[in-house]
């Protein structure tokens, strides 16, 4: 599978669809791809009759202190995976292809960029904005998919094409997990043996804070934030970021939970980075009794 490389190629393949009249749809990511990703291209293939997987590790995403240059770069491997997977048209730009010398212009995403990732990493999620902005505008799709997994991006995504009147419908795909739980990240492969068996208490303890909203009616944030950091902690080796009780659309915080919540957790386990979450929906189990 040959790859585009620059975006005149892809304008042009993105051109001759569009005569055709086919709904287009978007992937993005930055490679290293696994199961979570191939379902968001699954759920392009179903959707849509041209499905585009761009694969750019974007620099400006990560902070002076990340991981950037030792993010896993693995493109012979992507490219296997995404031939098995009803073979999309792949596009992996040079850093020069989307920042060309003189670059200067850039999203900036307020409110909801701001706290949890947004404060822990400065300027991430004004690098995804501009990065994804630029991909919708290269490839023209109609429909974008994007992971639960990374639910505050998400909604900065989904924030960024509300505000700015952006002509491209966003699709949220469920997390994929590993049979202990562990949301599927390209991340993962920086865990070491002890380290990755520590790390599906992190899905564990949403799952039991989940039990205890929907079927012990516990909805006080701060008794539900309490049971899910003594069980990490319990672990042992993880040092937490942050656990939050938050709204699904303004992701402000919430003291009780009334009807649908997020609960939004990042941890640090030795060098790594983990963020999962939980949609918790109050209303949906009540109408279910
Ligand atoms: P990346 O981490 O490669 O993720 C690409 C897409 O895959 C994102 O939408 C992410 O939410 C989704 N994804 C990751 N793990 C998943 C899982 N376990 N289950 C389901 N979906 C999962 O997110 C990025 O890249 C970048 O920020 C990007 C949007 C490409 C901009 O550079």
């Amino acid at each position: 599978m040959e790859p585009i490389t620059t975006i005149a190629e892809l304008r042009s393949f993105v051109q001759s669809c569009r005569l055709s009249g086919k709904r287009i749809g978007l992937v993005p990511t930055m490679g290293a791809l696994h199961a979570g990703h191939l379902s968001l291209v699954k759920l392009s293939h179903e959707q849509c009759d041209a499905t585009i997987v761009s694969i750019f590790v974007n620099p400006t995403q990560f902070g002076p202190n990340e991981d950037f240059a030792r993010y896993p770069r693995t493109l012979e491997n992507d490219l296997h995976l995404l031939e098995s997977t009803g073979s999309p048209v792949v596009f992996v730009p040079c850093a020069d292809e989307m920042y060309p010398t003189g670059f200067d212009v850039s999203i900036c995403v307020g409110g909801i960029s701001m706290p949890f990732e947004g404060a822990v990493r400065p300027g991430h999620f004004d690098g995804v904005a501009t990065v994804v902005m630029k991909l919708f505008l290269a490839s023209q799709a109609d429909v974008a998919f994007f992971g639960q997994k990374d639910y505050q991006q998400l909604c900065v995504i989904r924030k960024m094409v509300a505000d700015l009147n952006v002509p491209i419908e966003i699709v949220a795909g469920r997390t994929v997990r590993e049979s202990d739980g562990l949301a599927m990240s390209s991340r993962n492969r920086y865990l070491s043996e002890t380290e990755r068996s520590r790390a599906g208490v992190l899905s564990q303890s949403l799952a039991a804070a989940e039990r205890m909203i929907v079927h012990e009616n516990t909805l006080s944030s701060e008794i539900i934030r309490k049971a899910i950091q003594d069980q990490i902690l319990s672990a042992g080796g993880m040092t937490i970021d942050y656990i939050a009780i938050v709204d699904p659309v303004t992701l402000k915080e919430l003291s009780t939970i009334d009807t649908e919540a997020v609960i939004l957790l990042a941890v640090r386990l030795g060098t790594t980075r983990l963020i999962d979450n939980v949609l918790v929906s109050v209303e949906n189990w009540q109408a279910h009794r």
